[in-house]
């Protein structure tokens, strides 16, 4: 039988480090008033795969010492990381996030918009507080551009004529960059090569747009209560990715304008969502966003071929295998 690879045992070379982020973090966000501090309380009381400060720790791993500023960036990104969910469930019409509902539906939109500032603004302060000029430019080119693949995204609304290369663009930028920023500012912060400041970089990027369609295909295919969010939501959004371009590509004209019918009427969940992830399966759509997930994890591996042998190679390999199989 084949074992399952376990997050926690793909994390243990760095693990000991997470107890200074999470202080880091309340650090950070300590001076927040009553109304913020509880609703953020309560957004980081459900655990999410902490996947950002892991990746930090990582890249600068490959370095003999683990300098404070590393510690520091990790908490800032996961914090950053965390206000783009909050915006995003806004613009999503999101109601679950790790299981618990989501701060717009408890609190309002208004609440959510502010919180999620806050949460941007003192990511922000933190990362200028490094005093690293590469870092802080990296960091304030990242923000921009994942704000720009959200907003990409959204004008992509129920284009049925969206190209996978586009789709790539829009994953790029709303979620990959934020990965490669992880790695790249951690392995500047702790004084690594150029040559492996830039691999480690490019790993996060194709590990990102792996880790994205997977979540695609996840948003139709995955269990709610391991996933944590609401299945279908980007077909209830008009959101097209991954396996809906395969199948407008492949499918027989009546499919296709069936499938667009369904897209459009914007229905949560329901009999909608069953047909839709039928027909994904039988034009085998869910098969080709995977596959196309691995070249983007393969290429991500042949990065690592410049970095030196270390148990964060090792992980960061792992964590490739990882992402092909996970359920949340
Ligand atoms: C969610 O990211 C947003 C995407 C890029 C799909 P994660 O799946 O890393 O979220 P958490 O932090 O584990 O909840
Ligand atoms: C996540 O996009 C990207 C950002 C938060 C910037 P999605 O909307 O696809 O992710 P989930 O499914 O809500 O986590
Ligand atoms: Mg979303
Ligand atoms: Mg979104």
């Amino acid at each position: 039988m084949e074992t399952k690879l376990l997050l926690s045992d793909i994390y243990s070379p760095v693990e000991k480090h997470f107890p200074l982020v999470e202080n880091k973090i309340r650090e950070i966000l300590d001076n927040a008033n009553e109304l913020s501090s509880e609703v953020i309380r309560y957004f980081f009381q459900a655990k999410g795969k902490f996947l950002r400060p892991a990746l930090c720790l990582f890249g600068a791993g490959f370095s003999n010492h683990l300098p404070p500023s590393v510690i520091t960036n990790a908490a800032a990104l996961e914090i950053f990381h965390s206000a783009t969910l909050i915006h995003d469930d806004i613009i999503d019409s999101a109601y679950l996030r790790r299981n618990i509902p989501t701060i717009h539906s408890v609190w309002g939109p208004q609440v959510a918009v502010l919180v999620g500032d806050f949460l941007h603004d003192k990511a922000i302060e933190a990362i200028f507080k490094l005093k690293n000029d590469r870092a802080i430019a990296s960091f304030l080119k990242t923000a921009g551009v994942v704000c720009d693949g959200e907003i990409l995204e959204l004008s992509q609304k129920s284009n049925f004529a969206l190209r996978e290369d586009e789709y790539i663009t829009i994953i790029e930028r709303k979620t990959a960059v934020l990965l490669g920023c992880c790695l790249e500012t951690s392995a500047i912060l702790a004084g690594l090569a150029d040559a492996e400041v830039a691999a480690l970089k490019n790993y996060g990027i194709y590990f990102g747009i792996a880790f994205q369609m997977i979540d695609d295909c996840l948003d139709y295919a995955g269990l709610q209560n391991e996933f944590g969010k609401t299945l279908g939501s980007d077909l209830a959004e008009g959101v097209l990715t991954l396996p809906l371009i395969h199948l407008l590509a492949h499918a027989d004209e009546t499919t296709q304008n069936e499938v667009k019918q369904i897209v459009q009427s914007g229905v949560r969940g329901g009999e909608n969502l069953a047909k839709l992830v039928e027909y994904l399966k039988e034009f085998g759509s869910l098969e080709a966003a995977m596959r196309k997930a691995r070249e983007y994890t393969d290429r991500a591996r042949l990065e690592l071929s410049v970095l030196k042998d270390h148990p964060a190679k090792k992980s960061l390999n792992l964590l490739l295998n990882y992402i092909l199989e996970r359920n949340r």
